[in-house]
Protein backbone atom coordinates (compact mmCIF):
# COMPACT_ATOMS: atom_id res chain seq x y z
CA UNK A 1 0.00 0.00 0.00
CA UNK A 2 1.59 3.36 -1.17
CA UNK A 3 0.02 5.86 2.06
CA UNK A 4 2.22 8.73 -0.18
CA UNK A 5 -0.10 8.46 -2.75
CA UNK A 6 -2.91 8.06 -0.89
CA UNK A 7 -2.43 10.69 1.10
CA UNK A 8 -1.91 12.89 -1.94
CA UNK A 9 -5.62 11.53 -3.19
CA UNK A 10 -7.10 12.62 0.25
CA UNK A 11 -5.61 15.80 0.10
CA UNK A 12 -7.15 16.58 -2.97
CA UNK A 13 -10.13 15.49 -2.16
CA UNK A 14 -10.40 17.28 1.36
CA UNK A 15 -9.49 20.66 -0.68
CA UNK A 16 -12.69 20.12 -2.60
CA UNK A 17 -14.61 19.51 0.35
CA UNK A 18 -13.17 22.98 2.09
CA UNK A 19 -14.36 25.10 -0.93
CA UNK A 20 -17.87 23.51 -0.83
CA UNK A 21 -18.17 23.66 2.64
CA UNK A 22 -17.08 27.33 2.39
CA UNK A 23 -19.14 27.70 -0.34
CA UNK A 24 -22.95 25.83 0.54
CA UNK A 25 -22.21 27.99 3.16
CA UNK A 26 -21.98 31.23 1.94
CA UNK A 27 -24.54 30.53 -0.38
CA UNK A 28 -26.93 29.80 2.80
CA UNK A 29 -26.07 33.14 4.04
CA UNK A 30 -26.87 35.20 0.68
CA UNK A 31 -29.41 32.95 -1.04
CA UNK A 32 -32.77 34.67 -2.16
CA UNK A 33 -35.84 33.10 -3.88
CA UNK A 34 -40.01 32.15 -3.38
CA UNK A 35 -38.38 28.85 -1.60
CA UNK A 36 -35.89 30.63 0.51
CA UNK A 37 -37.20 28.82 3.57
CA UNK A 38 -36.25 25.38 2.35
CA UNK A 39 -33.79 26.08 0.29
CA UNK A 40 -31.86 28.08 1.97
CA UNK A 41 -32.09 24.76 4.39
CA UNK A 42 -31.03 22.77 2.38
CA UNK A 43 -27.69 24.05 1.41
CA UNK A 44 -27.05 24.73 4.79
CA UNK A 45 -27.74 20.50 5.84
CA UNK A 46 -25.59 20.12 2.46
CA UNK A 47 -22.75 22.43 3.97
CA UNK A 48 -23.12 20.25 7.30
CA UNK A 49 -22.28 17.06 5.17
CA UNK A 50 -19.52 18.73 3.55
CA UNK A 51 -17.75 19.48 6.43
CA UNK A 52 -18.25 15.53 7.85
CA UNK A 53 -16.40 14.49 4.58
CA UNK A 54 -13.77 16.99 5.26
CA UNK A 55 -13.21 15.64 8.95
CA UNK A 56 -13.77 12.09 7.48
CA UNK A 57 -10.80 12.54 4.94
CA UNK A 58 -8.28 14.55 7.67
CA UNK A 59 -8.67 12.20 9.74
CA UNK A 60 -8.00 9.41 7.63
CA UNK A 61 -4.83 11.67 6.10
CA UNK A 62 -3.42 12.06 10.01
CA UNK A 63 -4.27 8.41 10.69
CA UNK A 64 -1.98 7.45 7.48
CA UNK A 65 0.60 9.28 8.97
CA UNK A 66 -0.16 12.22 6.58
CA UNK A 67 -0.21 15.98 6.89
CA UNK A 68 -4.05 16.77 6.40
CA UNK A 69 -4.05 19.93 4.12
CA UNK A 70 -5.57 23.71 5.27
CA UNK A 71 -5.86 24.99 1.70
CA UNK A 72 -9.90 25.30 0.48
CA UNK A 73 -10.60 24.56 -3.45
CA UNK A 74 -12.04 28.07 -5.46
CA UNK A 75 -15.31 29.37 -3.52
CA UNK A 76 -18.06 30.52 -6.20
CA UNK A 77 -20.30 32.76 -5.19
CA UNK A 78 -22.53 34.12 -8.17
CA UNK A 79 -25.05 37.19 -7.26
CA UNK A 80 -28.18 35.67 -8.42
CA UNK A 81 -29.45 32.95 -6.45
CA UNK A 82 -30.89 30.10 -9.67
CA UNK A 83 -26.79 30.82 -10.32
CA UNK A 84 -25.87 29.42 -6.81
CA UNK A 85 -28.03 26.39 -7.89
CA UNK A 86 -26.29 25.80 -10.99
CA UNK A 87 -22.84 26.47 -10.08
CA UNK A 88 -23.53 23.65 -7.08
CA UNK A 89 -24.99 21.17 -9.63
CA UNK A 90 -21.85 21.88 -12.08
CA UNK A 91 -19.52 21.21 -8.72
CA UNK A 92 -21.51 18.08 -7.75
CA UNK A 93 -21.28 16.79 -10.93
CA UNK A 94 -17.69 17.46 -11.01
CA UNK A 95 -16.87 15.88 -7.37
CA UNK A 96 -19.01 12.66 -8.49
CA UNK A 97 -16.17 11.84 -11.71
CA UNK A 98 -13.34 12.90 -8.97
CA UNK A 99 -14.77 10.38 -6.81
CA UNK A 100 -15.34 7.59 -9.28
CA UNK A 101 -11.55 8.27 -10.26
CA UNK A 102 -10.10 8.33 -6.85
CA UNK A 103 -11.78 5.34 -5.77
CA UNK A 104 -10.16 3.42 -8.77
CA UNK A 105 -7.16 5.00 -8.17
CA UNK A 106 -7.20 3.84 -4.38
CA UNK A 107 -8.66 0.25 -5.35
CA UNK A 108 -5.10 0.00 -7.16
CA UNK A 109 -2.95 1.02 -4.39
CA UNK A 110 -4.65 -1.69 -2.32
CA UNK A 111 -6.46 0.41 0.53
CA UNK A 112 -10.08 -1.37 0.75
CA UNK A 113 -10.91 0.79 3.52
CA UNK A 114 -10.35 4.28 2.08
CA UNK A 115 -11.91 2.92 -0.83
CA UNK A 116 -14.68 2.18 1.48
CA UNK A 117 -14.72 5.59 2.88
CA UNK A 118 -14.51 7.29 -0.77
CA UNK A 119 -17.79 5.01 -1.89
CA UNK A 120 -19.84 6.67 1.06
CA UNK A 121 -18.52 10.07 -0.11
CA UNK A 122 -19.58 9.50 -3.33
CA UNK A 123 -23.09 8.28 -2.07
CA UNK A 124 -23.68 11.65 -0.97
CA UNK A 125 -22.56 13.75 -3.56
CA UNK A 126 -24.94 11.69 -6.00
CA UNK A 127 -27.86 12.31 -3.43
CA UNK A 128 -26.36 16.35 -3.96
CA UNK A 129 -26.45 16.87 -7.37
CA UNK A 130 -29.87 15.17 -7.25
CA UNK A 131 -31.57 17.69 -5.20
CA UNK A 132 -29.86 20.05 -6.69
CA UNK A 133 -31.30 18.96 -10.20
CA UNK A 134 -34.87 18.77 -8.59
CA UNK A 135 -34.89 22.06 -7.52
CA UNK A 136 -34.01 23.23 -11.08
CA UNK A 137 -36.19 21.07 -12.84
CA UNK A 138 -38.79 22.91 -14.83
FE1 LIG B 1 -18.50 16.27 -0.19
FE1 LIG C 1 -21.85 17.40 -2.10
Amino acid sequence: MDKKKIIEILNKALTEEMGALIQYMQHHYLYQGPNYVCVGELLKKISMVEMDHAYKLGERIAMLEGIPTTKPGEIKVPKKSIDMLKVNLEDELAAIENYRKWIEEVDALGDPVTRLMLEKILGDEEEHAHQLEMLLAE
